[in-house]
Protein backbone atom coordinates (compact mmCIF):
# COMPACT_ATOMS: atom_id res chain seq x y z
CA UNK A 1 0.00 0.00 0.00
CA UNK A 2 1.49 3.03 -1.16
CA UNK A 3 0.32 7.16 -1.22
CA UNK A 4 0.93 8.39 -4.99
CA UNK A 5 2.15 11.99 -4.85
CA UNK A 6 1.56 13.75 -7.66
CA UNK A 7 4.01 16.80 -8.18
CA UNK A 8 6.15 14.88 -5.76
CA UNK A 9 9.49 16.54 -7.85
CA UNK A 10 8.35 20.00 -7.02
CA UNK A 11 9.52 22.34 -3.68
CA UNK A 12 6.43 21.60 -1.35
CA UNK A 13 5.92 17.94 -2.49
CA UNK A 14 9.78 16.76 -2.26
CA UNK A 15 9.72 17.96 1.14
CA UNK A 16 6.62 15.93 1.70
CA UNK A 17 7.63 12.94 0.40
CA UNK A 18 10.61 12.86 2.22
CA UNK A 19 8.93 13.66 5.44
CA UNK A 20 6.73 10.77 3.95
CA UNK A 21 9.52 8.20 4.10
CA UNK A 22 10.89 9.08 7.31
CA UNK A 23 7.29 8.28 8.77
CA UNK A 24 7.73 4.73 7.03
CA UNK A 25 5.19 5.58 4.51
CA UNK A 26 5.76 3.96 0.88
CA UNK A 27 5.89 6.25 -1.56
CA UNK A 28 4.59 6.27 -5.54
CA UNK A 29 5.75 10.03 -7.09
CA UNK A 30 4.34 10.98 -10.30
CA UNK A 31 5.61 14.59 -11.92
CA UNK A 32 5.84 15.93 -15.70
CA UNK A 33 9.16 17.31 -14.31
CA UNK A 34 8.34 20.29 -16.16
CA UNK A 35 8.99 22.93 -13.05
CA UNK A 36 9.83 19.66 -10.95
CA UNK A 37 13.48 18.29 -10.82
CA UNK A 38 14.47 14.25 -10.40
CA UNK A 39 17.20 15.04 -8.25
CA UNK A 40 14.30 16.11 -5.42
CA UNK A 41 12.81 12.64 -5.18
CA UNK A 42 13.82 10.84 -2.35
CA UNK A 43 15.93 7.79 -3.35
CA UNK A 44 13.27 5.80 -1.84
CA UNK A 45 10.26 6.62 -3.57
CA UNK A 46 9.31 5.51 -7.35
CA UNK A 47 9.37 7.91 -9.73
CA UNK A 48 6.88 8.08 -12.69
CA UNK A 49 7.49 10.33 -15.19
CA UNK A 50 4.34 11.75 -17.29
CA UNK A 51 1.31 14.28 -17.37
CA UNK A 52 -1.79 13.67 -15.05
CA UNK A 53 -3.74 14.96 -17.85
CA UNK A 54 -2.87 11.74 -19.73
CA UNK A 55 -5.43 9.08 -17.97
CA UNK A 56 -3.45 6.18 -19.93
CA UNK A 57 -0.65 7.25 -17.95
CA UNK A 58 -2.91 7.53 -14.57
CA UNK A 59 -4.42 4.22 -15.71
CA UNK A 60 -1.50 2.63 -15.80
CA UNK A 61 0.34 3.48 -12.69
CA UNK A 62 -2.65 2.72 -10.78
CA UNK A 63 -3.12 -0.63 -12.08
CA UNK A 64 0.86 -1.02 -11.32
CA UNK A 65 0.76 0.00 -7.92
CA UNK A 66 -1.36 -0.34 -4.82
CA UNK A 67 -2.44 3.20 -3.84
CA UNK A 68 -4.53 3.79 -0.42
CA UNK A 69 -4.04 7.22 -0.75
CA UNK A 70 -2.92 10.90 -2.87
CA UNK A 71 -1.23 13.88 -2.51
CA UNK A 72 -1.88 16.44 -4.98
CA UNK A 73 0.74 19.09 -5.60
CA UNK A 74 0.81 19.18 -9.51
CA UNK A 75 -0.17 22.49 -10.30
CA UNK A 76 1.36 25.49 -11.77
CA UNK A 77 1.15 28.24 -9.10
CA UNK A 78 2.85 32.01 -10.20
CA UNK A 79 0.66 34.20 -9.73
CA UNK A 80 1.57 37.10 -12.56
CA UNK A 81 2.23 34.18 -15.34
CA UNK A 82 -1.31 33.02 -14.55
CA UNK A 83 -2.34 36.48 -14.80
CA UNK A 84 -1.02 36.72 -18.48
CA UNK A 85 -1.74 33.33 -19.27
CA UNK A 86 -5.11 32.15 -17.77
CA UNK A 87 -5.48 29.16 -20.36
CA UNK A 88 -2.29 27.53 -19.42
CA UNK A 89 -3.59 28.06 -15.60
CA UNK A 90 -7.30 26.64 -16.43
CA UNK A 91 -5.96 23.54 -18.48
CA UNK A 92 -3.19 22.46 -16.27
CA UNK A 93 -4.72 22.99 -12.70
CA UNK A 94 -8.17 22.40 -13.66
CA UNK A 95 -8.28 20.06 -16.96
CA UNK A 96 -5.38 18.08 -15.28
CA UNK A 97 -7.39 17.80 -11.92
CA UNK A 98 -10.71 17.15 -13.85
CA UNK A 99 -8.87 14.04 -15.56
CA UNK A 100 -7.35 12.94 -12.30
CA UNK A 101 -10.38 12.75 -10.58
CA UNK A 102 -12.04 10.28 -13.01
CA UNK A 103 -9.38 7.97 -12.87
CA UNK A 104 -8.93 8.08 -8.99
CA UNK A 105 -12.79 7.20 -8.71
CA UNK A 106 -12.86 4.45 -11.66
CA UNK A 107 -9.79 2.99 -9.74
CA UNK A 108 -11.90 3.18 -6.18
CA UNK A 109 -9.18 5.31 -4.41
CA UNK A 110 -10.75 7.09 -1.56
CA UNK A 111 -8.50 9.88 0.25
CA UNK A 112 -6.88 12.71 -1.22
CA UNK A 113 -4.96 15.73 0.27
CA UNK A 114 -4.58 18.63 -2.48
CA UNK A 115 -2.77 21.91 -2.14
CA UNK A 116 -4.88 25.25 -2.36
CA UNK A 117 -3.55 28.55 -1.54
CA UNK A 118 -4.21 32.00 0.32
CA UNK A 119 -4.92 33.38 -2.90
CA UNK A 120 -8.02 31.62 -3.33
CA UNK A 121 -9.47 34.65 -0.71
CA UNK A 122 -8.42 37.85 -2.92
CA UNK A 123 -8.14 40.86 -0.43
CA UNK A 124 -8.91 39.07 2.92
CA UNK A 125 -11.80 41.16 4.53
CA UNK A 126 -10.15 40.68 7.64
CA UNK A 127 -6.84 39.20 9.43
CA UNK A 128 -6.39 36.70 10.39
CA UNK A 129 -8.04 35.10 7.83
CA UNK A 130 -10.44 32.33 8.73
CA UNK A 131 -11.67 29.69 6.33
CA UNK A 132 -14.85 30.41 5.89
CA UNK A 133 -14.00 34.14 4.89
CA UNK A 134 -14.54 35.24 1.42
CA UNK A 135 -13.24 33.60 -1.29
CA UNK A 136 -12.93 36.08 -4.33
CA UNK A 137 -9.38 35.54 -5.62
CA UNK A 138 -8.27 38.40 -7.77
CA UNK A 139 -5.88 36.54 -10.44
CA UNK A 140 -6.64 33.06 -12.09
CA UNK A 141 -4.21 31.51 -9.91
CA UNK A 142 -6.60 31.86 -7.14
CA UNK A 143 -9.54 31.23 -9.51
CA UNK A 144 -8.22 27.77 -10.31
CA UNK A 145 -7.29 26.45 -7.27
CA UNK A 146 -10.88 27.69 -5.86
CA UNK A 147 -12.38 25.82 -8.78
CA UNK A 148 -10.43 22.64 -7.44
CA UNK A 149 -11.78 23.20 -4.16
CA UNK A 150 -15.45 22.84 -5.61
CA UNK A 151 -14.80 20.14 -7.83
CA UNK A 152 -13.39 17.88 -5.16
CA UNK A 153 -16.17 19.31 -3.23
CA UNK A 154 -18.94 18.20 -5.76
CA UNK A 155 -16.70 14.62 -6.71
CA UNK A 156 -17.20 14.01 -3.05
CA UNK A 157 -20.69 14.29 -2.68
CA UNK A 158 -21.12 12.20 -6.14
CA UNK A 159 -18.48 9.62 -5.75
CA UNK A 160 -17.37 9.38 -1.71
CA UNK A 161 -13.83 10.66 -2.70
CA UNK A 162 -13.06 12.65 0.64
CA UNK A 163 -10.34 15.35 0.66
CA UNK A 164 -8.71 17.89 2.21
CA UNK A 165 -7.64 21.49 0.47
CA UNK A 166 -4.63 22.82 2.05
CA UNK A 167 -4.70 26.51 2.12
CA UNK A 168 -1.15 27.53 2.27
CA UNK A 169 0.07 30.91 3.29
CA UNK A 170 3.90 31.37 2.03
CA UNK A 171 6.12 28.51 1.85
CA UNK A 172 9.28 28.91 2.71
CA UNK A 173 12.60 27.50 4.27
CA UNK A 174 14.01 24.15 3.48
CA UNK A 175 14.86 20.84 5.30
CA UNK A 176 17.38 21.95 8.01
CA UNK A 177 20.06 19.27 6.39
CA UNK A 178 20.37 21.41 3.00
CA UNK A 179 19.93 18.65 1.00
CA UNK A 180 16.39 19.51 -0.62
CA UNK A 181 15.15 22.95 -0.71
CA UNK A 182 12.85 25.41 -3.81
CA UNK A 183 14.20 26.25 -6.88
CA UNK A 184 12.30 27.49 -9.17
CA UNK A 185 12.97 29.24 -12.68
CA UNK A 186 12.61 31.88 -12.94
CA UNK A 187 12.63 32.73 -9.21
CA UNK A 188 9.90 35.60 -8.18
CA UNK A 189 9.73 35.05 -4.19
CA UNK A 190 10.84 36.97 -1.97
CA UNK A 191 13.20 34.87 0.36
CA UNK A 192 14.63 33.12 -1.99
CA UNK A 193 15.37 36.64 -4.30
CA UNK A 194 16.93 38.18 -1.13
CA UNK A 195 19.17 35.19 -1.00
CA UNK A 196 20.34 35.39 -3.72
CA UNK A 197 21.45 39.05 -3.20
CA UNK A 198 23.32 37.85 -0.34
CA UNK A 199 25.05 34.79 -2.74
CA UNK A 200 26.27 37.66 -5.25
CA UNK A 201 23.94 36.19 -7.99
CA UNK A 202 21.87 39.46 -8.08
CA UNK A 203 23.05 42.82 -7.25
CA UNK A 204 20.27 44.44 -5.13
CA UNK A 205 16.35 43.71 -3.98
CA UNK A 206 13.60 45.26 -5.91
CA UNK A 207 10.82 46.12 -2.47
CA UNK A 208 7.65 46.13 -4.91
CA UNK A 209 5.87 48.97 -2.75
CA UNK A 210 6.51 51.20 0.31
CA UNK A 211 2.99 53.11 0.58
CA UNK A 212 0.75 49.98 1.35
CA UNK A 213 -0.77 50.67 4.26
CA UNK A 214 1.02 48.86 6.48
CA UNK A 215 3.39 50.03 9.57
CA UNK A 216 6.73 50.13 7.44
CA UNK A 217 4.51 51.07 3.96
CA UNK A 218 5.99 47.45 2.69
CA UNK A 219 3.46 44.25 2.00
CA UNK A 220 2.99 41.79 5.27
CA UNK A 221 3.06 37.83 4.78
CA UNK A 222 2.95 34.90 6.86
CA UNK A 223 5.83 32.79 6.18
CA UNK A 224 5.28 28.86 6.96
CA UNK A 225 8.29 26.41 6.68
CA UNK A 226 8.23 23.67 3.77
CA UNK A 227 8.37 20.87 6.71
CA UNK A 228 5.51 22.39 9.01
CA UNK A 229 3.57 21.86 5.67
CA UNK A 230 4.80 18.64 4.76
CA UNK A 231 3.79 17.63 7.99
CA UNK A 232 -0.09 19.09 7.70
CA UNK A 233 0.22 16.71 4.21
CA UNK A 234 1.11 13.61 6.48
CA UNK A 235 -1.52 14.66 9.42
CA UNK A 236 -4.54 15.60 6.37
CA UNK A 237 -3.92 12.02 5.30
CA UNK A 238 -3.74 10.61 8.95
CA UNK A 239 -7.29 12.90 9.32
CA UNK A 240 -8.80 11.35 5.98
CA UNK A 241 -7.63 7.55 7.10
CA UNK A 242 -9.68 7.95 10.35
CA UNK A 243 -12.58 8.46 8.29
CA UNK A 244 -12.53 12.25 9.04
CA UNK A 245 -14.60 14.50 6.96
CA UNK A 246 -13.84 16.55 3.20
CA UNK A 247 -13.01 19.97 4.92
CA UNK A 248 -10.51 23.07 3.82
CA UNK A 249 -7.77 24.24 6.33
CA UNK A 250 -5.00 27.20 6.77
CA UNK A 251 -1.61 26.90 7.03
CA UNK A 252 0.39 29.33 8.44
CA UNK A 253 2.13 31.05 11.58
CA UNK A 254 -0.43 33.74 12.30
CA UNK A 255 2.15 35.73 12.56
CA UNK A 256 2.41 38.69 10.19
CA UNK A 257 6.37 39.59 8.48
CA UNK A 258 6.64 43.12 6.66
CA UNK A 259 8.88 42.40 3.42
CA UNK A 260 11.76 45.21 4.97
CA UNK A 261 11.14 42.50 8.48
CA UNK A 262 12.12 39.95 5.90
CA UNK A 263 15.45 41.77 4.17
CA UNK A 264 16.35 42.86 8.02
CA UNK A 265 16.28 38.97 9.23
CA UNK A 266 17.83 37.86 5.99
CA UNK A 267 21.00 40.34 6.53
CA UNK A 268 20.81 39.37 10.08
CA UNK A 269 21.64 35.53 9.24
CA UNK A 270 23.76 36.02 6.28
CA UNK A 271 25.95 39.27 7.35
CA UNK A 272 25.25 40.69 4.10
CA UNK A 273 24.04 44.41 3.46
CA UNK A 274 21.47 43.15 0.60
CA UNK A 275 21.46 46.57 -1.33
CA UNK A 276 17.67 46.94 -1.58
CA UNK A 277 14.99 50.03 -2.84
CA UNK A 278 11.85 50.39 -3.05
CA UNK A 279 9.88 50.46 -6.56
CA UNK A 280 6.47 50.51 -7.75
CA UNK A 281 3.85 47.84 -6.02
CA UNK A 282 3.50 44.74 -7.80
CA UNK A 283 -0.02 44.27 -9.64
CA UNK A 284 -2.29 41.87 -7.28
CA UNK A 285 -0.28 42.22 -4.14
CA UNK A 286 -3.02 42.29 -1.59
CA UNK A 287 -1.21 44.64 1.92
CA UNK A 288 -1.67 41.85 4.38
CA UNK A 289 -1.95 37.68 4.34
CA UNK A 290 -1.82 36.12 7.74
CA UNK A 291 -3.52 33.03 8.59
CA UNK A 292 -5.80 31.84 11.22
CA UNK A 293 -4.59 28.16 11.56
CA UNK A 294 -6.82 27.61 14.28
CA UNK A 295 -8.45 24.92 12.91
CA UNK A 296 -5.58 22.58 11.58
CA UNK A 297 -4.39 22.84 15.07
CA UNK A 298 -7.70 22.10 16.42
CA UNK A 299 -9.23 19.50 13.82
CA UNK A 300 -5.80 18.19 12.76
CA UNK A 301 -3.49 18.57 15.47
CA UNK A 302 -1.30 20.50 13.52
CA UNK A 303 1.52 22.96 15.33
CA UNK A 304 4.40 25.03 13.23
CA UNK A 305 7.63 24.10 14.40
CA UNK A 306 9.49 26.57 12.83
CA UNK A 307 8.55 30.07 13.90
CA UNK A 308 11.43 32.26 14.06
CA UNK A 309 12.02 33.69 10.92
CA UNK A 310 15.44 33.75 11.27
CA UNK A 311 15.88 29.89 11.97
CA UNK A 312 13.31 30.25 9.21
CA UNK A 313 15.62 32.08 6.51
CA UNK A 314 18.88 29.96 7.80
CA UNK A 315 17.62 26.88 6.26
CA UNK A 316 16.69 28.58 3.03
CA UNK A 317 20.12 29.83 3.05
CA UNK A 318 21.68 26.32 3.92
CA UNK A 319 20.06 25.49 0.58
CA UNK A 320 20.99 27.59 -1.29
CA UNK A 321 24.76 28.28 -0.19
CA UNK A 322 25.12 24.43 -1.42
CA UNK A 323 23.19 24.17 -4.10
CA UNK A 324 23.59 27.92 -5.94
CA UNK A 325 22.33 26.50 -9.05
CA UNK A 326 19.41 24.59 -7.57
CA UNK A 327 19.52 21.06 -8.93
CA UNK A 328 21.42 22.16 -11.60
CA UNK A 329 19.56 20.90 -14.21
CA UNK A 330 18.09 23.57 -16.04
N1 LIG B 1 8.51 40.89 -3.32
C1 LIG B 1 9.36 41.95 -3.50
N2 LIG B 1 10.41 41.80 -4.34
C2 LIG B 1 10.66 40.65 -5.03
C3 LIG B 1 9.77 39.54 -4.81
C4 LIG B 1 8.70 39.71 -3.97
O1 LIG B 1 9.18 43.03 -2.92
O2 LIG B 1 11.62 40.58 -5.80
C5 LIG B 1 7.38 41.06 -2.41
C6 LIG B 1 6.03 40.85 -3.07
O3 LIG B 1 5.63 42.02 -3.77
C7 LIG B 1 5.16 40.52 -1.85
C8 LIG B 1 6.12 39.75 -0.94
O4 LIG B 1 7.44 40.08 -1.39
O5 LIG B 1 4.78 41.71 -1.24
C9 LIG B 1 5.96 38.25 -1.01
O6 LIG B 1 6.00 37.89 -2.39
P1 LIG B 1 6.21 36.37 -2.86
O7 LIG B 1 6.25 36.42 -4.37
O8 LIG B 1 7.36 35.78 -2.16
O9 LIG B 1 4.91 35.65 -2.35
P2 LIG B 1 3.38 36.03 -2.59
O10 LIG B 1 2.88 36.57 -1.29
O11 LIG B 1 3.14 36.85 -3.79
O12 LIG B 1 2.81 34.60 -2.98
C10 LIG B 1 2.30 33.75 -2.06
C11 LIG B 1 2.36 32.34 -2.62
C12 LIG B 1 1.42 32.20 -3.77
C13 LIG B 1 0.06 32.68 -3.36
C14 LIG B 1 0.13 34.10 -2.86
C15 LIG B 1 -1.21 34.62 -2.41
O13 LIG B 1 3.67 32.03 -3.05
O14 LIG B 1 1.34 30.86 -4.15
O15 LIG B 1 1.00 34.15 -1.76
O16 LIG B 1 -1.26 36.01 -2.58
F1 LIG B 1 -0.76 32.67 -4.42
Amino acid sequence: MAILVLGGAGYIGSHTVHALIEAGREVVVADNLVTGHRAAVHPKAKLYVGDLSDRAFLDDLLRNETIDGVIHFAAYSLVGESVGNPLKYYRNNLCGTEVLLEALVDHGVQNIVFSSTAATYGEPERIPILESDRTEPTNPYGETKLSMEKMFHWTDRAHGLRYVALRYFNACGALPDGSIGEAHDPETHLIPIVLQVALGRRERLDVFGGDYPTADGTCVRDYIHVCDLADAHIKALEYLERGGESDVFNLGNGVGFSNLEVVEAARAVTHHPIPSSIKDRRPGDPAILVASSEKAGRILGWKPQHTDLKEIIATAYRWHQSHPEGYGDR
